[in-house]
C-alpha cells in the first residue's frame, strides 16, 4: 500500500503529520480526512504527464465538491467541469476562473444555462438537438455571444462498470458522431453562438489507454474534417475517466498523458481534460469506529459507525476499498464483513476483509474515498453525513460544521392537520 499523505508511524496511522486517533478525539467519527499533499502530488503528476501538450485541467466537481478541496485545486491552477447550477455556484465560490469552467450534462435547464452565460464561463458542452435549440434561443433573447461545444458520442464501449460507461449509443450522453458535423455547421451559422469545438467523455474508471486513444482519434477526425471545410474548431475537450486501482492506489498518469500527446502532437488544437477521480480519490480516507463485533456461526461482522449513507461506492458498484486499522497490532488474521448500522444488507464497506485483533472502539480507515465519497452521501436512515477535514501545509482545516439532525428538522414543515 502506498498512499501519499497516509503513513504508519510506530504502528499508528497518520494523515501527513497528524495522528488519525487525535483527529477522532477532536472531531469524532465517521469523518472524511483529506491530505492536501496527496492532492498536490496527483495534480503535479497529471500536469507533468501532459506538459508537452497545450492542455487545460478542468477538475470534474462531481468527484468532490467540498469547497475546501475546490479552493485547493483552484490554487493549484485547476479549472472546473460542472454539471449543474449548484456546481457552478460552488466553483465560483472557490474562486475558480470562470474562463476555465466547462458546463457538461444532458439536462441543463434554461435557468442554469442563463446563470452560466451571466457568469461568463468558457463553454457549454451541448448534448442534444433540443438543448442546442434552447441555447440558441437564450443567446438570441439575451443578445449575447454564447460559447458552445458539441459533445460527441463516439459509440465506443469501454471495460468499466456498466453504470459509469458513457461512450456508446445506448447511453444518454452526447450527439451521435455521424450527426456531429452537420449540427456543428448549423451552430456556426448562428450569429449569437461562438463555436468552441468538440467534447467527449467515454466513461469513468478506465484503465485501457487504447480506449481513450480510440475516442480521441474519433473526435480528431470529425474536427479535422470540419476544419478542412473552413469551420473554426479551436478546442477539443477530452473528458475525464482515468482509472484508479483501488487495491494498490495506482494511477497511470504517465501513460494517460503520453496517449494524449501521441494522438495530438503536431496539431494546434487547444485541449482540455476533465479529471475527477484521479485527482482526489487517494487523497481521502473515511475514518470510522467499530461499534460492535458480531460473530455468528456463518460470518464475522464488524459493525462500524460509518455507513452507506456516508460512502456508497461498495454498495452501488461493488467497489473494492482497502480497510485498514488505524492502530496496527500483531495477531492472527480473521475474516470479517465490515458493515454499517443501516437496515439494508447492501450496507457494507468490505466483504471478507482480513484483520487482526479487532476490538470494539477501534478505529478503521477506509482508503481512497476522496472521490465520489462525500458528494454521494445522504441522510438515509436519518443519519447525518460524515464531517470532513483537510490536512494541508502543517494545519488541520475543518471543512464543514458537523450537520445535525436538528438542521434537517428545521428545514422540514410539519403540516397542521
Ligand atoms: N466529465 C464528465 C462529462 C463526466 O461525466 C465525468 C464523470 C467526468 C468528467 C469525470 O470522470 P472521472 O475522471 O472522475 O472518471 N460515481 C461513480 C463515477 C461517476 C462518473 C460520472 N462522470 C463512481 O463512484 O465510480
Amino acid at each position: 500500500m502506498n498512499f501519499k499523505g497516509f503513513n504508519y508511524k510506530n504502528n499508528n496511522l497518520f494523515c501527513e503529520h497528524v495522528s488519525l486517533e487525535d483527529i477522532s478525539f477532536e472531531f469524532g467519527t465517521p469523518i472524511y480526512v483529506y491530505s492536501g499533499a496527496s492532492i498536490e502530488d496527483a495534480y503535479s503528476q497529471l500536469s507533468s504527464s501532459i506538459a508537452d501538450t497545450n492542455t487545460e485541467i478542468n477538475f470534474a466537481l462531481k468527484a468532490n465538491s467540498t469547497l475546501g478541496i475546490l479552493s485547493l485545486l483552484s490554487k493549484l491552477g485547476a479549472g472546473a467541469d460542472i454539471v449543474s447550477g449548484g456546481e457552478l455556484v460552488k466553483a465560483l465560490h472557490a474562486k475558480i476562473n470562470p474562463q476555465k469552467i466547462v458546463f457538461s450534462g444532458v439536462g441543463k435547464t434554461t435557468e442554469e444555462i442563463k446563470l452560466a452565460i451571466k457568469n461568463g464561463i468558457k463553454q457549454i458542452n451541448a448534448e442534444s438537438y433540443s438543448e442546442i435549440e434552447n441555447i440558441i434561443s437564450i443567446a438570441n433573447e439575451l443578445n449575447t455571444k454564447v460559447p458552445v461545444a458539441i459533445r460527441v458520442n463516439p459509440n465506443i464501449s469501454v471495460k468499466t462498470h456498466e453504470k459509469i460507461a458513457t461512450g456508446s449509443n445506448d447511453t444518454k450522453f452526447g450527439m451521435p458522431i455521424e450527426e456531429t458535423a452537420n449540427i456543428y455547421k448549423r451552430l456556426s451559422s448562428e450569429k449569437n453562438i461562438k463555436t468552441m469545438g468538440l467534447a467527449i467523455h467515454i466513461g469513468s474508471q478506465i484503465f485501457d489507454m487504447n480506449e481513450f486513444k480510440l475516442a480521441y482519434l474519433n473526435i480528431l477526425s470529425v474536427a479535422d474534417s470540419l476544419r478542412q471545410e473552413g469551420f473554426k474548431v479551436p478546442n477539443l475537450d477530452l473528458g475525464g475517466g482515468l482509472g484508479v486501482d483501488y487495491k494498490i492506489a495506482k494511477i497511470n498518469f504517465f501513460d494517460y498523458g503520453k496517449t494524449i500527446s501521441d494522438v495530438f502532437k503536431g496539431y494546434d488544437y487547444s485541449l482540455s481534460i476533465e479529471p475527477g477521480r484521479s485527482l482526489v480519490a487517494n487523497s481521502g480516507i473515511l475514518l470510522t469506529k467499530v461499534i460492535y463485533l458480531k460473530k455468528t456461526k456463518s460470518k464475522n461482522f464488524i459493525v462500524v459507525d460509518g455507513a452507506m449513507n456516508d460512502f456508497i461506492r461498495p454498495t452501488l458498484y461493488n467497489a473494492h476499498h482497502n480497510v485498514e486499522p488505524v492502530n496496527l497490532s500483531k495477531g492472527g488474521l480473521e475474516k470479517f464483513d465490515i458493515v454499517g448500522p443501516i437496515c439494508e444488507t447492501g450496507d457494507y464497506f468490505a466483504k471478507d476483509a482480513l484483520l487482526s485483533n479487532t476490538t470494539e472502539g477501534q478505529l478503521l480507515a477506509i482508503f481512497s474515498t476522496g472521490a465520489y465519497g462525500s458528494v454521494m452521501s445522504s441522510m438515509y436512515n436519518s443519519r447525518v453525513p460524515a464531517n470532513e477535514i483537510l490536512v494541508y501545509n502543517g494545519k488541520v482545516h475543518k471543512l464543514k460544521e458537523q450537520e445535525r439532525i436538528e438542521d434537517q428538522i428545521s428545514k422540514e414543515i410539519l403540516p397542521k392537520f
